[in-house]
């Protein structure tokens, strides 16, 4: 299974990546839908939500502060890293992601697409305000603050800019991993259920317009009866076995 992997990437012409939750797992990072993934007793569905916020906006910043104060200690792991040294090698020429915890990035990724947001940056609920907490350096000073984030410039509240359950994805993104898929020969689908849509669309669109899907999950997911090879294992083990065969054929 692995050499049939190794073999389909080394001989790809335009290989892309997409990913999820399970990437990150062995970072830390607890999955949205695995029982580590639930945060007192919510699920995400019921806190990712523009209902959610308007509701109780100190809830679901509660709910977002425990997640970065997670994240910013986790650090990418050797998946994440094999997938920055295979966009080095020229075999990888995007990664597509639905996680929002910059992981990708800090291992190195250049051609990045998030389709979900990312959790270390706000934007403005009324106006076009947006901070990242990460390039700003307030991080630490705003994940103590008590009272609810406001906008300088209008006060309205700030929210989180990542995407919640019902709403549109970020336009330019999706429109470029759609363009992607159209156009890649090969997706390495790592670590993601598949079932949240429009994401789940970007691995059909490979196999629809005739390219190789593998997949890497220590469980079936809504991809799995698509993937022509499913390498059933986590992310780390796969990865580390498929890059020391990937570059062994690539000499
Ligand atoms: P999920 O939590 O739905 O799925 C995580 C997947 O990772 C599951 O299929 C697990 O079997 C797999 N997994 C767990 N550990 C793994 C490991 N060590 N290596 C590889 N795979 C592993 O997360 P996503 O599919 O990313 O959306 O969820 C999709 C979207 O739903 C998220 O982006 C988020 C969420 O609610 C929004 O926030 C809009
Ligand atoms: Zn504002």
């Amino acid at each position: 299974m692995i050499e049939e992997a190794a073999k389909l990437l080394a001989r790809s012409r335009f290989a892309i990546a997409f990913t999820g939750a399970g990437i990150s797992a062995e970072s830390g990072v607890p999955t949205f839908r695995g029982f580590n993934g639930l945060w007192k007793k919510y699920r995400p569905e019921e806190l990712a939500t523009p209902e959610a916020f308007r509701k109780d906006p100190y809830l679901v910043w509660e709910f977002y502060k425990w997640r970065m104060d997670l994240i910013r200690k986790a650090r990418p792991n050797r998946a994440h890293h094999a997938l920055a040294e295979l966009e080095r090698m020229g075999i990888l020429k995007a990664v597509i992601t639905q996680n929002v915890d910059d992981l990708h990035r800090e291992a190195g990724t250049k051609n990045l697409i998030e389709l979900h947001g990312n959790i270390f940056r706000m934007k403005c609920t009324s106006c076009d305000y947006r901070e990242d907490l990460k390039e700003s350096g307030r991080l630490d000073e705003f994940l103590a603050e008590k009272s609810l984030p406001r906008c300088p410039n209008c006060g309205s509240l700030l929210r989180p800019d990542v995407v919640w359950f019902g709403e549109p994805l970020p336009r330019k993104a999706l429109d470029e991993a759609f363009k992607l898929a159209e156009r890649a020969d090969l997706v390495l689908v790592i670590g993601t259920s598949g079932i949240v849509y429009p994401a789940a669309y970007i691995p059909q669109i490979v196999k629809e317009t005739g390219g190789k899907v593998i997949e890497i999950n220590p469980d079936e997911s809504g991809i799995t009866p698509i993937a022509d090879v499913f390498l059933r294992c986590s992310a780390v083990e796969a990865m580390e076995k498929l890059m020391s065969r990937v570059e062994v054929l690539v000499g």
